[in-house]
């Protein structure tokens, strides 16, 4: 498979941008990597999930919303960005 911009899936790099010691459970950690800002959090089952840092209502920040289990809510109008961005 292709990516979309013609690199090959398994030839894509991989770049280290958080230690995963620096994700805490019920807390978001925003981050801004390679000049793209980042949101991590951990679901219930400890997986660490990782989203751009906006909101898709308006832009918002979701690392300073509310933590809820596997989801996220933004500060906002609170909508709720669960693992799969939506
Ligand atoms: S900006 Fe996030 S809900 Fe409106």
């Amino acid at each position: 498979m292709i990516h979309a911009n013609g690199v090959p899936n398994d030839k894509k790099p991989v770049v280290a941008v958080l230690e995963s010691g620096e994700i805490k459970a019920g807390k978001m950690t925003g981050v801004t990597r390679l000049g793209e800002r980042l949101v991590f959090w951990k679901t219930i089952n400890n997986e660490i999930v990782c989203l751009k840092d906006k909101c898709a209502h308006r832009g918002a920040s979701l690392a300073v919303g509310k933590h809820y289990g596997d989801t996220i809510a933004c500060p906002f109008q609170a909508f709720v960005m669960t693992k799969q961005g939506g």
